[in-house]
Order: C-alpha cells, then structure tokens, then sequence
C-alpha cells in the first residue's frame, strides 16, 4: 500500500499548472456514448477515476487511446449497451451519468448504485425523478437501478425539488436527442455542468441555460469534436489553503479566475494577497491569516468539496473559524484524524468550529478524497514528518501532486508500505 510521508514547515514557492476539472471531466467521458464518432478531448487530468471511467467505456467495446499526456481519443460507434466492470461502477459516483447516456442511446440500462466519496448516502431519486418525468420506468432492485423507456421518451418540463450537479447533468444528457424542449428548473450551474453543455453543444446540441434553467432543444444526432476540459477550481482553490497553511508565495497557471472569486474574496479578506492575471492567480502571505466564518452552498457560493481543506487551514490562523456544511451533513470524517495531528476542532450538528492550534506531525488515514487533502494541508502547516495512508482515495481527484507539491518546494514522498 502507498502512503504519503510530508515533513512539515516549509514556506510554498513556486509556480505550478492546475489541471483539468476531475468532475467535468468524468461527465464528458461519459458523455462520449451519446457520439457515434471520435471525439478528442484535451486537459484530462490523469486522476484515477478518470483512468476508472475510461476502463470502464473500453469493456463496453468504445476506443480510448491516449494521444497526448492530457489528451485522449474515445469512439463509442460499436459500444455494447450492456455494463461491465460492476466493482469499478459501484465504488465512483460519476458512473450515474450512465443512466442517463445509456438510456438515450440505448433506451435502457441496468448499472449498480453508483457509488463515491465517504461521506454519507448520496441519493439519486433526483436523477430518477427526471427520467421518470421524461417517460422512463426506474427501479431499483438488489443493490442495481434499471430504468427503461416505456415507449418512446419524451421532452418535458422537469424542476429538481433539490439543486444537485449530478442529476443536472443526467437529465440534460437524458434529453439532448429527444425532439422537443426539455426545460430544467432549479437546475445546478456549478461550472463542471457548463462545461458539459459546452462540450455537448460543440458536438451539435442545443443546450442553453439561463440562470437556474436550462433548454434542452433536442437534435437528431451529435458529431465528433474537439473539446478542452475546463481548469479545475477545486484543485485550483486546495492549493490556496495549503499555502493558508504554510505561508509562501505561488502562483497558480490555467486557472479560470471567475470560478475562483467567491471563495478567492475569504482568503483575501483573511489576509492572503491575491493576484490574478489572465489564467494565472498569484497568492502570497507571509503572516498567519486571519480566522473566518463560511458556509457550503451550490455555486457560486463556497463549494463543500473545499469543506475539509478549509477546516485544515483554519489550524493554522491567527483566531481560527467555522465551517457550517450545508450539502453533505457527514462530511467530518477528517476531524478525528486531524485531531490526531492535535488539530483543536468541535463539530456541533452540522458546524466544525476550528481553533488555532500547533499542529505536530501524526500518522493519518485519509477517509475520502477532501479529507484526504485536507491531511495533506495539515501535514504541510505541522511540524514533523507526518505519514498519510489510503492514498488511493487522493490519487481519485488530484494529478501528479507530489510533483506539483515538490515544485513549490513541499518535502512530500510518495512511499510504498508493506
Ligand atoms: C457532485 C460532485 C461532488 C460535489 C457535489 C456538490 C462529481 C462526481 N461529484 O456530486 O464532488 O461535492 O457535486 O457540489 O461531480 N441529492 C439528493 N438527491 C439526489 C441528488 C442529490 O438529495 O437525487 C443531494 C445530495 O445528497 C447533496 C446535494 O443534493 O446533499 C447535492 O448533491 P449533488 O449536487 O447531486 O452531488 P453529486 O452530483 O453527487
């Protein structure tokens, strides 16, 4: 088994490129199916779900070649409608968006749940409700969801009684061939579902949203393309609370700075400078920020999968702070192992309030992706050599980062256990 080893303490200096978006990537990949052509699709960032997602469409029978280290070709035109890889499906939630690709092209599909991150049951009766409403039949049965058109689909109004990315992103990708408009109200528009319908729209859709609605116009079919992934802004923004942490100067290449900006203003307000300059933000503080107050919430707003890393950073500030998390109420796994690093954090309800502690190196055990960063942000601050174990969880979502850590001058290794 691999583990992280970080010896803590040392300021970040340097420049690093922010990869490609792990979750508008992953719905891309999935969205291939809808293609019977080739599609290249640049800035892929090399995280292990993608690696997953793409085993996953080659067992179907689609072509996936890698062209480039960031680029890769994949050609549904012989796909089998019929899934493989069970183990690799249940265990990443993304392949949900199979239901919604599978369905269209297919009009039927039988997937296990969809699995993920730990941190409390992840539903998809969202996603269910709109098939349903799109004229599909859905049960699920045994740990498997079946859903299957009764006759022909349908275009149809749908409003999401809750905003979820997810079900967003099934649904349009459910209704971009019907004939019709299918109308989303209360729709999600994080930026990894702009990049969807971006890539869609390239290929011959006509997807337009306009605030928290989207017009899904069907088409007949789609065409092969071309298409970049956005930047991701998760990883963009777990660095700036590693250098919350440790103090420094680095700045941050292929950004785009407007998904960064509502968060970007706390770091600022906490005393980090902040510099953005076409795709690139510098960040710079050499004092201990200042503590903060914040709240998860859909995009714009302060994104929970930022919560951990966040919470990790407060250690380090002058008067510390809350978390109060709004999306997914048990995402506190990363207290207890934090605590272990004598982090000073209480969770009441759904809140971590965070008081600034030193923090000594400790040997963790990452709980899921975030949490996982957020052991490395801590490890970072602390003094010490500080190991972090199940590093499978955190190759999940962030490329190359003890190379990219090591280039901002981090002593992070990447280790094999026994
Ligand atoms: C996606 C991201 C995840 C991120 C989350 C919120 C991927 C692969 N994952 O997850 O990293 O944390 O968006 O930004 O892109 N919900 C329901 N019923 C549903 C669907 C969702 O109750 O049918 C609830 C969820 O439990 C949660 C909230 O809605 O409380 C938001 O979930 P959602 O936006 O769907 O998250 P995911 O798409 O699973």
């Amino acid at each position: 088994m691999e583990y992280l080893q970080i010896e803590g303490g040392n300021r970040l200096r340097g420049e690093i490129r922010v990869s490609g978006m792990k979750n508008s990537a992953l719905p891309v990949i999935f969205a291939t199916v809808l293609i019977k052509d080739e599609c290249i699709i640049e800035n892929v960032p090399r995280v292990s779900d993608v690696f997953c997602a793409l085993d996953i469409l080659t067992s179907m029978g689609a072509r996936v070649e890698w062209c480039e280290k960031h680029t890769v070709l994949i050609d549904t035109s012989w796909l089998c409608g019929e899934v493989k890889e069970y183990e690799k499906i249940s265990k990443m939630r993304a392949s949900s968006y199979l239901m919604g690709v599978l369905l269209a092209r297919f009009d039927s599909v039988k997937i296990p749940m969809p699995g993920g991150c730990n941190f409390g049951g992840r539903p998809i009766e969202q996603h269910l409700k709109g098939f349903c409403l799109l004229g599909a039949e859905c049960l699920e049965n045994n740990g498997f969801v079946e859903i299957c058109a009764k006759k022909h689909l349908k275009s149809t109004k749908i409003t999401l009684d809750k905003i979820s990315v997810g079900a967003t992103i099934n649904i349009v990708l459910a209704s971009v061939l019907l004939d019709g408009v299918t109308t989303i109200d209360n729709c999600a528009i994080e930026p990894h579902v702009d990049d969807v319908i971006c890539f869609l729209n390239r290929a011959g859709a006509k997807v337009i949203r306009k605030g928290r609605r989207i017009y899904c116009e069907g088409v007949s079919s789609l065409h092969g393309v071309k298409y970049r992934i956005f930047p991701d802004m998760i990883e963009a923004l777990t660095y700036f609370t590693m250098l919350g942490a440790t103090g420094g100067d680095i700045t941050l290449t292929g950004v785009n700075y407007e998904h960064l900006s509502y968060s970007a203003i706390i770091f600022q307000s906490m005393g980090m400078c902040v510099d953005s300059y076409y795709d690139e933000v510098r960040l710079r503080a050499f004092d201990r920020l200042s503590g903060a107050r914040v709240v998860t919430a859909p995009y714009p707003f302060f994104p929970t999968d930022l919560h951990p890393q966040f919470a990790a950073m407060l250690c380090f500030t002058k008067d510390g702070g809350e978390v109060r998390e709004e999306i997914f109420p048990s995402r506190f796994a990363y207290i207890s192992e934090l605590e272990r690093m004598g982090a000073n954090i209480t969770k009441s309800n759904n809140v971590a309030r965070v008081l600034p502690s030193e923090l000594y190196a400790a040997s963790t055990y990452a709980t899921d992706l975030r949490a996982g960063a957020a052991l490395v942000v801590g490890a970072l601050g602390a003094s010490g050599q500080s190991t972090i174990n199940n590093v499978n969880y955190i190759v999940r979502g962030y490329e190359d980062l003890t190379g990219k850590i090591s280039s901002l001058g981090g002593k992070i290794k990447l280790l094999k256990g026994e």
